[in-house]
């Protein structure tokens, strides 16, 4: 009979504890939905709209457009920055694992002939193991739309008052990565 009591007695406690808990965590889910109703994920980023939605892009941009070839190269944006594609890419996207146009033209077996700038030496240069992969594009540069994008009229929606300094002019127009990538590196 005792040992009824007890755990009647416990049990009711235990309810009351876990209802306590309910009702807190309720508040708690209540505030969250509130401050996702405040800041979802439409209005979180620059482009509005869903940001896991991969077709939301900004509209107002136009690239330039001109083919391979006939168009103007852009100054470095700062000393050894990926270069702008100075091109149209429409009809080279996207870049597959069996399909890189990009390297049709700027491999550096080809580039000379075809007029277009020749990779760098650091695209041939696997850094992970510390050695040159020969005539071989390094997989890390296989996906060249990841570091460069197409030259365009886009106005920043950020103002930006960053100057670039170069240590020579010649740099505006080409890279020298290779050569001071261990630049300030002190091994010892
Ligand atoms: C049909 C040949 C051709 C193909 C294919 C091609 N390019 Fe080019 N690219 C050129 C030429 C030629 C230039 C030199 C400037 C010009 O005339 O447009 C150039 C310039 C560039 C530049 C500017 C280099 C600098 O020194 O400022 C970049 C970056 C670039 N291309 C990247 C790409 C990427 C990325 C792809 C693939 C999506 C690609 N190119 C595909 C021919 C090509
Ligand atoms: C991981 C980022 C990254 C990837 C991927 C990448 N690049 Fe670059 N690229 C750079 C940077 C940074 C520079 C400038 C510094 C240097 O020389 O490495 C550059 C420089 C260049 C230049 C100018 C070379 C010169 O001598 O001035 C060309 C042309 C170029 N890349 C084309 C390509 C093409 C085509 C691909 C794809 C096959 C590609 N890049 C992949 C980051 C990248």
């Amino acid at each position: 009979m005792k040992k009824n009591k007890l755990f009647i007695f416990l049990l009711v406690i235990g309810l009351f504890l876990s209802s306590c808990n309910d009702a807190n965590a309720s508040k708690k889910t209540a505030k969250i939905s509130k401050a996702q109703e405040e800041m979802n994920s439409d209005t979180l980023g620059f482009r509005k709209g869903d940001l896991a939605d991969e077709k939301v892009v900004f509209t107002d941009i136009s690239y330039a457009g001109k083919e391979a070839g006939e168009s103007i190269l852009y100054e470095r944006a700062f000393e050894n920055a990926p270069p702008l594609i100075s091109h149209a890419i429409e009809d080279m996207l996207p870049i597959t694992a069996d399909n890189n146009l990009c390297l049709s033209c700027h491999d550096k077996a080809i580039a000379g002939d075809v007029g277009a700038t020749s990779l760098p030496a650091t695209h041939y240069y696997d850094y992970r193991n510390n050695k040159s992969t020969g005539d071989i594009l390094s997989d890390s540069r296989f996906n060249c739309t990841a570091c460069h994008v197409a030259q365009s009229d886009a106005k920043p929606i950020v103002a930006n008052v960053f100057k670039a300094e170069f240590k020579d002019d010649d740099l505006k127009k080409k890279s020298n990565l290779i050569d001071v990538m261990n630049e300030g590196v002190d091994y010892k």
